[in-house]
């Protein structure tokens, strides 16, 4: 992988990757074990990636997809034990975030999580505000279309109460609103286990994104993983919709 490594390294990462982390519990049937093992060993994928860019790529932002608005419809077990393990994640790894300069933010609706985990977050965003090292976003209860639901509200409060006019609303007024307003759009979305779906994850943010598919279901994603996908990610050419420059 190193060489790989290297020349992807050499040819500029993406500023921002976003993951939609899937695949926990079909990895967890493939070795007869029970869903929340697969979740386990997808809390440690998560944990080696993070450490990975940390130390070695120079990615300045990603983000996390660690449970969604729609996962409250799952069995309670198993939306109690994942936010324990989201509230544990983040509770442990807090003093080696501060020491590797990551700077953890959440997006979502914070306030439907339980009150130790609404803690726990606020702990850690607060205590990790100086890191700039990497920005690590977990979206936690997210759904991007409550996201921007949220973000009219916003408007409409602020144009209720005469801090912003009707005719100033924007595209910039919007993301200024949503969940994500101080971090970048998404350059690349990465989504594992072979399913090719948002989910609604970062709908308004991920209109220019590039999307990167594998079957490789989560547990399994390895940094090596990862350089691949960013090196498919060079290879693209992005436009903006405009055209490419034709010579001659
Ligand atoms: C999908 O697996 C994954 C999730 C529901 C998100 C939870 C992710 C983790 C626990 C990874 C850890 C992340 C962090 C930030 C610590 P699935 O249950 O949908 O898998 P399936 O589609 O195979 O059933």
């Amino acid at each position: 992988m190193s060489t790989l490594l290297e020349r992807v390294k050499s040819a500029g990462v993406p500023r921002h990757v976003a993951i939609i982390m899937d695949g926990n519990g079909r990895w967890a049937r493939a070795r007869g074990l029970s869903r929340t093992a697969g979740h386990e060993a997808g809390a440690r994928a998560a944990e080696r990636l993070v450490r990975f860019i940390g130390h070695r790529l120079g990615i300045a932002y990603i983000t996390l997809f660690a449970f969604s608005a729609e996962n409250w419809g799952r069995p309670k077990a198993e939306v109690d034990f994942l936010l324990a393990l989201l509230d544990r994640f983040i509770a442990e790894h807090l003093r080696e975030f501060v020491d590797s300069g990551i700077r953890l933010r959440v997006v979502g609706d914070v306030s439907t999580l339980p009150i130790t985990m609404q803690r726990t977050v606020a702990k850690a965003v607060e205590t990790t505000r100086g890191g700039t090292n990497l920005n690590l976003t977990i979206a936690l209860s997210y759904g991007g279309r409550q996201d921007i639901t949220r973000a009219c509200q916003r408007i409409l409060a602020d144009v209720a109460e005469g801090r912003l006019g009707a005719e100033d609303v924007s595209e910039e007024a919007i993301a200024r609103r949503l969940d994500t307003a101080e971090t970048p759009d998404p350059d690349l979305v990465i989504r594992t286990s072979g399913e090719r779906r948002f989910s609604n994850f970062l709908l308004w943010q991920s209109a220019y994104a590039e999307l990167y598919f594998t079957d490789v279901l989560w547990p399994d994603f390895s940094p090596a993983d990862l350089v691949r996908a960013i090196d498919d990610f060079q290879k693209r050419e992005r436009r903006f919709g405009a055209v490419a420059e034709v010579a001659g």
